[in-house]
């Protein structure tokens, strides 16, 4: 485990044993060939080798889940709540036994929850100590477009972006994350990535659990690839531009902890905060639990569920029954083979992690605290939306496999600049399109009125599944493929995973400004398709 190998592993011409078995016999053949071949033997070529990483062994559960601190800011002089981040580079414990390099907000990896009061004023200072630009966005945060940290909004090396807003939505689970053009996939990979709580009062009216790492706890889901040495690995090979996955699952940045928790209802607020894959949630045993919020609030009334799907940057809120189980264990999972094979037509874009049912966490049960939450009946009033504009139609498609010498081309030469000389992949290509338009920070490509109200339908004309993100707003979706959605997406919303040949309509209000210079992005975020081309602009005035 510590035997040095090569500095990059795009370059790797020793690839140790560990090294070999890390990415799976695929793509270790693939590194020590030059690229011409490499391209040819990728997954192209059907009859050749399957590159995707394969299985480690199977997880030991050890450590505790490491439970990002809350940051309720502090009052400045003139009664606004003032948050100072800041990015930079440290090292973590990804994994046992491992060191990794990672980037984080004030903190090695991910950032601290921020509390955000509902309806004060805030200031976030936002300091960008790496040394590349970046930008920090406010997913699901109903701010201005010259506040929502965009890619236009480039904090360069050593500088501040100062952010003033005040939010008014309902209470809910959002995050940020930085969003710069063509390396948001990186960079969030790297490890930067909070929790965003914004809070009206809604889960201690309704008697919700609410004690944090307690019995509310965070659960941020990604996945990562390490070499040998601990160093994180991004794109090792242009197949990846379909997607980045790892083999080690981290939750709030660790691989395989462990929850201990009180025997009584727990609250689980999941965020897939991976750069592109999908989980299949569910509990051992088929036990069966209760979402009450999907991204952007509460539902009306809690839905039981034994599975939840969730892509990329999609949020739900789960609670848990543990009353009747002190002194038990139980496991959160993802039960992927039911579902995500099936989500695309190229077999190579789900790998062995795709097409199984593999543990992400495990939970020990303890005794019950003194203060316990409940399951309520009903959660909140959700308002009915009508729309008074004209629909718009977006068509998302991608990526032919011819162009996929492009991101090989594009990999060659790619920086390596991130933690510990990471690649940055591939970005800026024209590989994923919407309306057959890649995205161009100089194109507007939809003028929307302020205070209007818009029903966007979505048709996914590609061979793989992909999810749709809205900035500015929150929707609530009416149909998929002309059908009601599931129970437990029928509140409010920011991001939703759309099927191929699937078309979603949704409806939202635009009540916050963005001009020109800084409009709102729509996206796919399946950060890979976001970071070449499939992203889109639009002003709201
Ligand atoms: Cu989570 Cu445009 O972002
Ligand atoms: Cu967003
Ligand atoms: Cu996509």
């Amino acid at each position: 485990m510590t035997k040095p190998a090569s500095a990059k592993p795009s370059s790797a011409s020793h690839i140790s044993r560990r090294q070999f078995l890390t990415y799976g016999a695929g793509t270790a053949a693939l590194l020590a060939l030059p690229p011409a071949v490499a391209m040819n033997m990728s997954g192209m070529n059907m009859a050749g080798v399957h590159s995707k990483p394969s299985p480690l062994p199977k997880p030991v559960f050890s450590g505790a889940l490491p439970i990002p601190p809350v940051y309720t800011g502090v009052m400045g002089r003139d009664k606004v709540r003032e948050f100072h981040l800041h990015m930079a580079g440290g090292h973590s414990v990804l994994s046992d036994g491992l060191k990794t390099a990672t980037w984080g907000y004030n903190g090695a990896v991910l950032g601290p929850a921020l509390r955000i009061p509902r309806g004060q004023p805030l200031r976030l200072y936002v300091h960008n100590q790496l040394d590349q630009s970046t930008t920090t966005h406010w997913h699901g945060a109903h701010v201005p477009g010259t506040m929502d940290g965009g890619p236009q909004s480039l904090i360069l090396p050593g500088k501040t972006w100062t952010y003033g807003y005040t939010i008014d939505q309902p209470e809910a689970t959002l995050w940020y994350h930085p969003h710069p053009a063509g390396r948001t996939g990186p960079h969030v990979y790297g490890g930067l990535a909070g929790l965003y709580l914004v809070e009206d009062g809604t889960d201690r009216r309704l008697g919700l659990p609410h004690h944090w790492g307690i019995d509310d706890i965070p659960v941020i889901v990604q996945d990562r690839l390490l070499d040998a040495q601990g160093r994180l690995v991004y794109m090792p090979q242009a197949m990846d531009v379909m997607g980045m996955k790892g083999n080690r699952f981290l939750i709030n940045g660790r691989e395989s902890p462990i929850l201990k928790a009180p025997a009584q209802w727990v609250r689980l607020r999941l965020l897939n905060a991976s750069n592109a894959r999908i989980y299949n949630f569910a509990l051992s045993g088929d036990r069966a639990f209760y979402v009450i919020a999907s991204d952007a609030g509460y539902l009306e009334a809690p839905v039981s569920v034994q599975r939840l799907l969730l892509a990329p940057a999609e949020r739900a809120e789960i609670l848990l029954d543990l009353r009747a189980l002190a002194g038990k264990r139980l496991w959160l999972r993802s039960d992927s083979a039911a579902v995500v094979p099936g989500l695309s037509l190229h077999p190579m874009d789900s790998d062995h992690f795709d097409r199984s049912n593999f543990d992400l966490l495990e939970i020990h049960v303890g005794s019950a605290t003194g203060s316990a939450g409940r399951l309520p009946d009903h959660l909140v009033p959700i308002p009915t939306l009508h729309a008074d504009a004209p629909s718009r139609r977006f068509e998302l498609r991608g990526m032919p496999m011819d162009k996929m010498s492009l991101a090989q081309r594009a990999l060659e030469t790619t920086l390596h600049n991130g933690p510990a000389q990471m690649s940055m992949g591939v970005g800026r290509q024209p590989l994923f399109s919407i309306n057959n338009q890649y995205m161009n920070m100089k194109i507007i490509n939809q003028r929307l009125r302020l205070g209007s109200t818009e029903i966007w339908e979505v048709y996914n004309d590609a061979e793989m599944a992909h999810t749709f993100h809205v900035h500015g707003t929150s929707f609530q979706i009416l149909s998929c493929n002309g059908k009601a959605p599931p129970a437990y997406e029928t509140g409010w919303k920011d991001t939703l995973l759309i099927r191929r040949t699937e078309t979603i309509r949704f409806i939202a209000h635009y009540g916050q400004p963005a001009p020109d210079d800084f409009p709102y992005m729509y996206h796919c975020h399946m950060l890979e398709h976001e970071d070449n081309g499939m992203m889109g602009q639009f002003t709201v005035s």
